[in-house]
């Protein structure tokens, strides 16, 4: 029996069928983080191409958080017109729409800020630094704390059904749960609960702003992939942790940067080397009864039904085969297509200033 097109809740949301769009950054903002018009026709084909829920690009909560240029801004009150617009734009085609929101702690953008700062001063010896940074103090861990609350309290007020707080590919909180970048000593750092606190603390912040009945979920990275770094056993305690923390579902990832543990591998020519977080899955379903939402690399059809099937995950996350083709959902649904044109060889990223993402493979669909 096929699963991929029936229904499933997760916290007070129903999502029509099993397709997620993973969080993709668009970068279509301007430097301020406002949304330029380039953004509303791309999420209008995603929602008219049929996933079940489409998860924003990452957002930055705070004005120093942002990760990269034309990264979207959610900061502030006066970006609600051009958030509201885009949840009003996926709802008008028929989608639902969750925002991501992030801060890029140590991976801020460099352009744009003469210093990084983050669980911990760290230098670019370490594999994964890009540059060096400072540790955040107390004070600024609690504003920042409260950034992404009212990040949170403004994706509802925008319309959006859903957040989804990033805590994966070494972003702050994914630094904050790395025994690699967090090397506090305070309360902020060290043992297991002490690096799982900003990630608990936002949760309860962004849970008290949006309200008990919120669709609200986190996007996991499970293992960083660095030596010294989170392991998947940590990994699989984290989410055991999760549950009792209020959110609604996980989405699975990994890596904190650097090359070891890519979380957008490429080169995914076969069957096998699909749904490679599967293992990931595994041990998140072992210990936590939330829904889990599974992404990296699904490409066919056989495999999103095989690992739905074995209860492996509850939803399948996909980004570049809908950067690749928007309609992909639609077209498996009606049996026009198996398998994604996707050869994930990863020229979707913006490499220059206006470019926005685009699918620049010689294989289209
Ligand atoms: C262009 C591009 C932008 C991305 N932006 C984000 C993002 O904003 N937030 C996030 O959590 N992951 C982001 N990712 C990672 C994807 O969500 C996903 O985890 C990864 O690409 C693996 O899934 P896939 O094989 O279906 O592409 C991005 C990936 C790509 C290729």
């Amino acid at each position: 029996m096929s699963l991929l097109f029936t229904p499933q809740t997760f916290g007070t949301l129903t999502v029509p069928n099993r397709i997620v769009r993973s969080a993709t950054a668009e970068r279509m903002a301007d430097d301020q983080g406002r949304l330029t018009k380039k953004i509303f026709p791309l999420y209008r084909r995603l929602a008219e191409g049929g996933a079940g829920l489409i998860i924003s690009g990452h957002m930055y909560v705070h004005p120093d958080g942002k990760a990269h240029p034309e990264m979207t801004g959610i900061y502030a009150d006066d970006l609600l017109p051009g958030l509201a617009k885009l949840a009003d734009t996926i709802h008008q085609a028929g989608g639902l729409a969750a925002a991501q929101i992030n801060h890029g702690g140590i991976k801020n953008d460099a352009e744009s800020f003469p210093e990084a700062a983050g669980p911990s001063a760290l230098t670019t010896e370490e594999p994964f630094v890009s540059r060096d940074s400072r540790a955040l103090t107390p004070e600024e861990i609690e504003t920042l704390i409260d950034a992404y609350a009212q990040a949170a309290r403004r994706a509802k007020q925008a319309g959006f059904d859903a957040v989804q707080i990033h805590a994966a590919h070494g972003y702050l909180i994914s630094q904050f749960l790395s025994p690699a970048a967090n090397r506090r000593s305070d309360e902020w750092g060290g043992s297991f609960e002490n690096r799982l606190r900003f990630l608990h603390e936002v949760v309860k912040a962004v849970r008290a702003q949006v309200g008990p009945d919120f669709p609200l979920f986190t996007k996991l990275g499970m293992m960083d992939g660095v030596e010294n770094g989170l392991t998947l056993e940590d990994g699989a305690r984290i989410v055991g942790a999760l549950d009792k923390m209020g959110l609604d579902a996980v989405e699975l990832s990994g890596g904190i940067g650097g090359e070891m543990l890519t979380n957008v591998k490429k080169g995914i020519r076969n069957e096998e080397r699909e749904a490679y977080f599967i293992e990931f899955a595994r041990k998140a379903k072992a210990v936590s009864r939330l829904p889990v939402m599974l992404v990296g690399g699904f490409r066919s059809r056989a495999v999103m039904e095989q690992v739905l099937a074995a209860g492996e995950a509850d939803f399948i996350s996909m980004c570049r085969p809908l950067i690749n083709d928007p309609a992909f959902p639609n077209k498996l649904k009606s049996g026009e297509t198996d398998k994604s044109g996707c050869i994930s060889a990863n020229n979707c990223w913006a490499r220059e200033m206006g470019e926005g993402i685009a699918c620049k493979c010689p294989i289209k669909a």
